[in-house]
């Protein structure tokens, strides 16, 4: 089966997609990268302090350098992105024109739960007051949302669907 060379997840933080991107990675026998672990590799810097020392829009910038470079890579790649990496300096109509895209429509719900429990580790989240995450996360949703739709492809994690899509 030939697969298109470069598929890119897309979907908001905590939507699944390195867990889920990894399992698709195998199931299709190619190379999975991580977006934000590329990032830390190439800046030698973590993202939470990429984001305090650097400020986003540094963040930002990194970000479309190292989408950038994966693209380039010969080898077929399932690349994870990060939740932001659509909505900023044309990434995703870059990504439409390289390969396929598919978002991860998880629940808004679900996807607070998730970002709720592992806050500390998640810049954007720390940012927003405890009491805010529920609202802050909807309206970052929603303000995402143009974004994510114009992936070739939607679906709520379900590997089967995206096989048969690929094929
Ligand atoms: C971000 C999501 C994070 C990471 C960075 C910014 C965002 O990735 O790239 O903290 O803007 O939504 P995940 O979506 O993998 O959590």
């Amino acid at each position: 089966m030939t697969y298109p060379k470069k598929i890119f997840l897309v979907g908001m933080p905590g939507s699944g997609k390195s867990t889920f991107g990894k399992l698709l990675a195998d199931q299709l026998g190619r190379q999975f990268f991580d977006l934000d672990e590329q990032i830390e590799k190439m800046s030698g810097m973590s993202i939470p302090d990429i984001f305090e020392d650097a400020g986003e829009d540094q963040f930002r910038m990194f970000e479309t350098y190292a989408l950038s470079m994966i693209t380039q890579l010969n080898e077929p790649a399932l690349i994870a992105t990060g939740g932001g990496a659509p909505c900023f300096n044309g990434n995703m109509d870059f990504m439409n024109q390289s390969g396929c895209t598919i978002f991860l429509d998880t629940p808004l719900k679900t996807i607070i739960e998730r970002v709720t429990k592992d806050r500390e580790t998640r810049p954007l989240v720390k940012k927003m007051a405890k009491s805010d995450v529920t609202a802050d996360m909807t309206s970052l949703y929603e303000r995402r949302l143009k974004f994510y739709q114009q992936a070739a492809f939607t679906s709520d994690s379900n590997m089967k669907e995206i096989i048969s899509y690929l094929e």
